[in-house]
């Protein structure tokens, strides 16, 4: 009876945890760039007198739709079997964090970081850095951003991610940094983002390196 009680309440846990997985992947992955599209339609409205651009603009809204369609598609085959992927990290960082004409950013990977990781790591720190990005980007009016690979000499693994923006100060948190520290704490690890001296933000992901495996 006691070992059954367990096993509900370890199912339990086990239905919380996705019910919140679902909700993070639902901002990041439809909410934000739907909120992105509502933004491409208002601007396309606006332009609407003018002939020559409404091609130009139905081709943009119709790609923007497409690319939201195809994350909720992957949203659905990524709660099947995540965990039973490898990942190269960098290379997924490289084709999937979104980088706006005039902006750059930076890879750094430590000869310690593993070629490839677990897929729930890989996919957590994915995700953490998109947001990162994405607020770099949008709040911050960042131009550069660096993201740091490492793992240290005592089996703690290290994310930094870096921009050159206006800072983030005592901002309230949203659902984004919520979702964020979230992700840190699956992985067994703490997030801090905190403003630079010399401008900027630092968001800093710590977790034990043996999650990576
Ligand atoms: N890199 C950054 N530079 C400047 N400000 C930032 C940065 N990151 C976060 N912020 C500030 O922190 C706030 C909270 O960010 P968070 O991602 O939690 O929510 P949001 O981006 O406002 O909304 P959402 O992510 O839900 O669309 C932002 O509104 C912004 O003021
Ligand atoms: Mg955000």
């Amino acid at each position: 009876m006691g070992s059954g009680e367990t096993g509900a309440s370890a199912g339990l846990a086990r239905q919380q945890e996705l019910q919140r997985h679902v909700a993070r992947e639902l901002h990041d992955q439809v909410a934000q760039p739907l909120i992105a599209l509502l933004l491409e339609i208002r601007e396309a409205k606006a332009a609407s007198d003018r002939p020559e651009r409404r091609a130009a603009d139905f081709a943009q809204l119709e790609e923007s739709a497409r690319k939201i369609l195809r994350q909720v598609r992957e949203m659905m085959v990524d709660l099947r079997d995540k965990g039973d992927l490898r990942f190269n990290l960098p290379r997924a960082l490289k084709d999937e964090v979104p980088v706006p004409a005039g902006g750059t950013m930076s890879l750094h990977v430590t000869s310690r970081w593993p070629e490839e990781l677990n897929g729930w790591a890989a996919f957590n720190l994915l995700r953490i850095v998109q947001q990162a990005a994405a607020n770099a980007w949008r709040h911050g009016h960042a131009k550069k951003i660096d993201v740091v690979l490492d793992v240290g000499p005592s089996t703690e693994a290290v994310v930094v991610i870096i921009d050159d923006g206006i800072g983030i100060e005592d901002a309230p948190r949203g659902f984004g940094m919520a979702g964020m520290e979230e992700r840190a704490a699956i992985l067994g690890g703490t997030l801090t983002a905190t403003q630079l001296k010399v401008g900027g933000t630092r968001v800093e992901v710590r977790f034990p390196a043996g999650l990576l495996a």
